[in-house]
């Protein structure tokens, strides 16, 4: 039923690591998932372990108006996976500008994928505010910033806050209340990296939803094109990814209550 939104106010911190991994957790806690590739940097589908050569997926092709089912695939990681495709600059674009347009290109399959009650939807997006980002904040249930623990990310922390890394506009201001924090690439033997990890905990508190330790079986899991959980399940980053799973899922919030006959608007009854 949820949709978990990957998002970073910048690119390189690990937000694909980030989401193969949690949604890889999210199935070994016994969840449906679905994972989303949002990003045409369309690098998902390599830590799900589809061939490299298989570059084809939704959102490149979407002037087309394809549908979407066609390009679902199931990965050896056992999670369906909805790829972005390959697109170059121009394609890309096209892409994020027909989702501005009809933001339904890309909120109507997500709400078919959410139809089912057991399916949790993770998707990754592309870094900062983005058209794929705006289109499914009506239906998503927690966005999960991913920060690095460093100085340029603490500096950032007012702006994570309130959502405005996401910018000034309505896509900042819808997503502030839905916002968690995960750290990534904490480093217990760096002094400034556990210091800015203790700092953005204090300051963040409950809304720092987990840390993942900076572990050399996060890159050889991309290496090896599994998620860390499959890769390497004894690791301490397939820990911290486990707990930061089993923490977005105690932030989830409940499943509505079945809609109530109202005396208001009789045609809208259920
Ligand atoms: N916790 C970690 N420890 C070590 N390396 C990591 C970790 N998380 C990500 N990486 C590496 O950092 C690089 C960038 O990660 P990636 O997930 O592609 O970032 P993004 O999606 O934000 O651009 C990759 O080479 C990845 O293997
Ligand atoms: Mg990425």
């Amino acid at each position: 039923m949820p949709l978990i939104c990957i998002a970073s106010p910048k690119g390189g911190v690990g937000k694909t690591s980030v989401a193969a991994g949690l949604a890889d957790a999210l199935r070994r806690a016994g969840r449906t998932v679905v994972a989303l590739d949002c990003d045409p940097q369309n690098a998902l589908r390599l830590h799900l372990g589809l061939p490299i050569t298989d570059g084809a997926g939704y959102l490149a092709r979407l002037p087309e108006r394809p549908d979407w089912r066609s390009f679902l695939r199931q990965t050896p990681a056992g999670i369906d996976l909805l790829p972005h495709g390959e697109a170059d600059l121009r394609s890309a674009l096209a892409s994020a500008m027909m989702i501005e347009r009809e933001p339904e290109l890309l909120a109507g399959p997500v709400r078919a994928m959410l139809a089912d009650p057991a399916t949790i939807v993770v998707a990754d997006t592309p870094p900062g505010a983005s058209a794929a980002l705006a289109a499914l904040m009506p239906q998503t249930a927690l966005v999960l910033a991913v920060l690095l623990a460093d100085a340029a990310s603490t500096a950032l922390l007012p702006d994570i806050e309130s959502g405005r890394f996401l910018g000034q506009g309505t896509l900042g201001t819808l997503t502030g209340p839905k916002l968690m924090v995960a750290l990534n690439q904490v480093d217990r033997h760096s002094r400034l990296s556990v210091a800015a990890a203790e700092g953005v905990a204090t300051h963040l508190g409950p809304r720092l939803a987990g840390a993942v330790c900076r572990d050399e079986a996060m890159a050889e899991a991309l290496a090896c094109q599994r998620p860390i959980g499959a890769h390497a399940p004894a690791s301490r980053a397939a820990r911290d990814t486990a707990d930061l799973a089993a923490a977005l899922l105690r932030a989830l919030p409940p499943p509505a209550p079945a809609p109530v006959a109202s005396p208001l608007f009789p045609w809208m009854r259920p």
